[in-house]
C-alpha cells in the first residue's frame, strides 16, 4: 500500500527521536509534523526533563501527554530543536511560519545547539519563494511594510482572521523567487515594524530528515 504524506512525517518524527538526549530540555517546533514528533516524545517522556515551545499548541499538545513544558528563560540554552519547514534547500535554507508560529520558533532556534528539521519530501526544493513567505508584522506597520515588500518584488497579502501568539499579524508574500536568502532574511529584518521574517537561513537546519517512499533519507 503506498505511503501517505502523514506516514512519511510520523516516519521522520520516529527518526528524530534518536537525536534528543537523554535526561535534557527539549525545544519543539509547531505544525503537522511537530504533532507527531510530540506524539513520539510522549513515548520516552520518562526519559526527558521537559520541553520548550514554540506556541501555545505545541506547549499544550506536549502538555496533553503529561511532558512538562518550561519557559525558554528558565530552560537556557537547548542541545536540540526539532521542528518542520514549508520550504527546505540542501543549503538547509527554510521557509517556515505556515503555521505562524515563525517568531517563537526562531527564538528556540536559536537558543539550540542543532536543528533538526523534519519533513516529508515534498518540502524539499531547489529554490525557495514557492510558497508565500510568511512575515510577522507589528498590526501598525502593516500597511508601510507591505508597501516596501511590493518594492522587493513581492506580492504581500493579509492572513485573514489570524493573531500570532505574540498579538501581531502575517503577511504572506507571494511571487518571490529568493535566490540569496541569507540577504533576504538580512534585508527584511531591516524593515520596521517587522518582527520576524519566516527565512531560516542565516541560522539554517543541521541536519535534515526527509520521509520519502524508499525511508528516511539523513542530510546534514
Ligand atoms: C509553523 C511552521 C511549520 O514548521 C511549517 O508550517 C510546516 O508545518 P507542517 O509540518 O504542518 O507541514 O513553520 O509556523
Amino acid at each position: 500500500m503506498a505511503l501517505t504524506q502523514d506516514d512519511l512525517k510520523r516516519a521522520v518524527a520516529q527518526a528524530a527521536i534518536a537525536y534528543v538526549p537523554a535526561d535534557c530540555i527539549v525545544g519543539v517546533g509547531t505544525g503537522s509534523t511537530a504533532n507527531f514528533f510530540i506524539d513520539e516524545l510522549a513515548k520516552i517522556k520518562h526519559k526527558i526533563r521537559g520541553a520548550v515551545a514554540s506556541s501555545e499548541a505545541s506547549a499544550k499538545r506536549l502538555q496533553g501527554h503529561g511532558i512538562e513544558v518550561l519557559s525558554l528563560n528558565d530552560a537556557g540554552d537547548l542541545p536540540v530543536y526539532v521542528d518542520g519547514a514549508d520550504e527546505i534547500t540542501r543549503h538547509m535554507h527554510m521557509v517556515k511560519g505556515g503555521g505562524g508560529a515563525l517568531t517563537r520558533e526562531k527564538i528556540v532556534a536559536a537558543a539550540s545547539k542543532k536543528f533538526i528539521c523534519v519533513c516529508d519530501a515534498s518540502k524539499l526544493v531547489d529554490v525557495l519563494g514557492k510558497f508565500p513567505l510568511p512575515i510577522e508584522v507589528i498590526p501598525m506597520a502593516r500597511s508601510y511594510i507591505a508597501r516596501e515588500l511590493v518594492k522587493l518584488g513581492g506580492q504581500p497579502k493579509l492572513r485573514e482572521g489570524f493573531t500570532t501568539d505574540n498579538g501581531n499579524v502575517i503577511l504572506d508574500v507571494h511571487n518571490l523567487q529568493i535566490m540569496n536568502p541569507v540577504e533576504l532574511e538580512t534585508t527584511l529584518n531591516q524593515l520596521a515594524g517587522v518582527v520576524t521574517n519566516g527565512l531560516f537561513a542565516r541560522r539554517g537546519a543541521d541536519v535534515l530528515l526527509l520521509g520519502t517512499p524508499e525511508g528516511v533519507k539523513t542530510l546534514t
